[in-house]
């Protein structure tokens, strides 16, 4: 209502002085009452305007609602809607070591995400809720949970969305064990993550406690390893690969983009290593090229296509070593 106001007094406020100026010429033609004139046209522009000012806002109004249904595919309805939706939460109990659901209803704007709505369930209907999340805006990689079925980060998904026929299931990871309700325990995870040694390796002892140069890199350089190294390790990756779900022993997608990032660093020193470390079942070779860490990945690390140039890389590796022995 105040919007509207404004633009009524807007175009109201435009008409006044050319309108006023053509009376001043009119009544000095004419040479009639000037007051009148003033009056008359004063009246003409207040209402010719207003009604101007009244059609743009019906039209606006009317675009804006017209342009979101078609940006959004129309899921989410106008500005102002309100949905309701069904939050079916899988929930472990701790006492009972059992997984079970609970729904809630809650009531979300077009803009709330997945995360907003556990949030919302926690603070208006059930406090005993345990969800973990930090940054809300998916850079801490902590509020990773599977929505319907697929391996997210509850803060960067739109809930209205992935809403089916008004209904969100959220769930624990599935590859680590859970800890209460929605959070599950990365200690395997980071473990994984530290054994392939991700930081950048010299030679020099001296440079492992502090740069004695600057370390200049072209931007071609740069763009080997940077994709790879917006990782922000929330375990989304791990939790889409079938065989991280069925064999623990193998060390996953992360840990793998992450051999692949330091690797292709020009800074770090410590060469064929990294690639022999994970030259085994459990590491490279376990992975079966499924794909599915690469889609599930918030941040287009791609793992996938980093394991396969590691996998090329090796086998290079194994050729050169194969040459010089049967040259000697
Ligand atoms: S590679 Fe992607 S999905 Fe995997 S932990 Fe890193 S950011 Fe998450
Ligand atoms: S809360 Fe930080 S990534 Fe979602």
């Amino acid at each position: 209502m105040r919007a509207s106001r404004y633009f009524i007094f807007f175009y109201a406020a435009m008409g006044v002085l050319p309108i006023l100026t053509l009376g001043i010429v009119i009544s000095m033609l004419l040479q009639l009452s000037s007051l009148r004139i003033f009056l008359g046209f004063f009246a003409v522009d207040i209402i010719v305007f207003s009604l101007l000012g009244i059609t743009e806002l019906f039209y606006r109004e009317k675009r804006i609602g017209k342009n979101t249904l078609k940006h959004e595919k129309g899921s989410y309805g106008p500005m102002n809607k309100i949905n309701e939706i069904k939050l079916v939460i899988g929930r472990f109990s701790t006492q009972k070591k059992e997984l079970r659901d609970s729904s809630y209803i809650i009531k979300t704007s077009r803009f709330e995400s997945v995360l907003d709505g556990l949030i919302d369930v926690k603070q208006t209907q059930d406090p005993s809720l345990s969800v973990r999340y930090s940054c809300r805006m998916g850079i801490c990689g902590s509020c990773g949970v599977v929505i319907n079925g697929k391996p997210s980060l509850a803060c960067e998904t739109n809930i209205n969305e992935v809403a089916k026929k008004g209904v969100v299931v959220v769930e624990p990871m599935q590859t680590q064990p859970i800890l209460k309700d929605l959070v599950t325990d990365f200690d395997d995870f980071f473990e994984k993550h530290k054994s392939v040694e991700p930081i950048l390796f010299r030679k020099n002892n001296k440079e492992k406690m502090a740069a004695i140069n600057i370390y200049d890199k072209t931007q071609e350089e740069v763009n080997k390893f940077l994709p790879f190294s917006y990782c922000i390790m929330c375990g989304l990756c791990m939790d889409a690969c079938p065989v991280v779900n069925t064999n623990p022993e193998f060390i996953g997608p992360q840990a793998l983009a992450q051999v692949y990032r330091y690797k292709m660093d020009s800074r770090d020193q410590k060469g064929e290593e990294r690639i022999t470390a994970i030259d085994k079942l459990t590491g490279l070779w376990g992975c079966e090229f499924a794909g599915a860490c690469s889609k599930a990945c918030p941040k287009g690390v791609d793992p996938a296509s980093a394991i396969q140039l590691l996998k090329i890389a090796t086998a290079e590796e194994y050729m050169k070593f194969n040459n010089e022995k049967n040259e000697v």
